[in-house]
């Protein structure tokens, strides 16, 4: 488990336990504070104070309409919280701690703020698997609501300077524990009963939620936003960006993959986990070089590269 003491002695050394003890100070006084996660950097709040809550829209422009996710350091915690179905548990004993979000029923009893869901009755829970944010949900006994650290619509943080470049001086105290090993957004799936469906591809795949299931995600049954993180433009650099790119004109800053060199390489061995790890980073240094224009090479669509291609889509989708 990622709590163990093994990896608190090993954080206290290289991250500071006085710094997460602050963090928890901070975040317990009802103040913001970005956090280390292993997908991307989140923005917490305490989820059960309704003002810091609010200031977790404010600092991000977020529309009040699309709800947050709650971050949980066990099962058990996540148990008193929301309502788990056989298959929701399962999935949770499978791939908790990690990047999977599971949306369940709300417990009307879990003191949770009523902005952090917009008001739904349904509930996003998630137990982290980063060392660092396991200790300061621990340390702080807080559920933490945490969207992306960054504006709403942009790009994802997954550095420290990440976070200061998308959010300006609205920038909270920010817990810095390097770069976000997983890079792309959780997994987002909801599950009230026996069947199951994606909301949001990330770093654990269709294959990977079949096996356990034992069945595969039901497409959504609306389709309408059931989660905004899925609207077409999202995730989006403030340049145009162009697919399936295999060179680049001189306007362009070109992200290569594999063979196709680029000015920067998503991953030169064509490893797909090295690619969605390297994605947000590479778009926020194309976002911010001297070219107006952003040109991406093709990146095939399996396994991690599902993620990559929905995270793209919506980076170059314009209105
Ligand atoms: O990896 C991650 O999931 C990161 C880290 C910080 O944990 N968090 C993250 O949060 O990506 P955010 O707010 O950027 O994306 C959460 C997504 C949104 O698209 C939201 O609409 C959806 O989760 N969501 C939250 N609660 C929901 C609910 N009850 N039903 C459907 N979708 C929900
Ligand atoms: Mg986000």
């Amino acid at each position: 488990m990622s709590g163990s003491n093994d990896h608190i002695a090993e954080n206290a050394r290289r991250y500071g336990k006085l710094a997460i003890a602050e963090a928890a100070r901070l975040l317990q006084a009802g103040k913001l504070v970005a956090v280390p996660t292993e997908t991307v950097y989140g923005l917490a709040a305490d989820s059960t104070n309704p003002e810091a809550v609010a200031g977790i829209y404010r600092t991000k422009g977020r529309p009040d309409f699309n709800p947050l996710i709650v971050h949980v350091p066990d099962l058990d915690a996540a148990l008193r919280i929301g309502e788990f179905h056989p298959l929701a548990r399962q999935l949770a004993d499978k791939f908790w701690p990690g990047p999977l979000t599971l949306v369940v029923t709300l417990r009307p009893d879990a003191g949770i703020s009523p902005a952090v869901t917009a008001g739904l009755d349904t509930i996003a829970l998630r137990c982290p698997a980063h060392p660092v944010m396991q200790e300061l949900l621990r340390d702080s006994g807080l559920f933490l609501a945490a969207p992306s650290a960054n504006r709403s619509g942009g790009i994802s943080p997954t550095t420290a300077d990440h976070v200061r470049t998308s959010l300006g001086p609205a920038a909270p105290a920010i817990l810095d524990a390097g770069a976000c090993s997983s890079g792309l957004e959780s997994t987002i799936i909801t599950t009230m009963g026996e069947d199951y469906t994606i909301l949001r591809p990330g770093p654990v795949s269709p294959e990977d939620l079949e096996k356990v299931a034992g069945r595969k995600a039901v497409a959504p049954k609306n389709k309408g936003i059931q989660s905004p993180g899925q609207l077409a433009s999202h995730y989006a650099p403030s340049k145009p960006l162009r697919l399936d790119a295999l060179d680049a004109s001189p306007e362009e800053f070109h992200i290569g993959f594999g063979d196709v060199p680029g000015d920067a390489n998503l991953s030169a061995a064509g490893d797909l986990a090295e690619a969605a790890s390297r994605l947000y980073a590479l778009l926020h240094q194309a976002d911010a070089s001297d070219r107006p224009a952003i040109a991406v090479a093709p990146v095939p669509v399996h396994g991690a590269g599902l993620a990559i291609a929905d995270r793209l889509a919506r980076a170059a989708f314009r209105s």
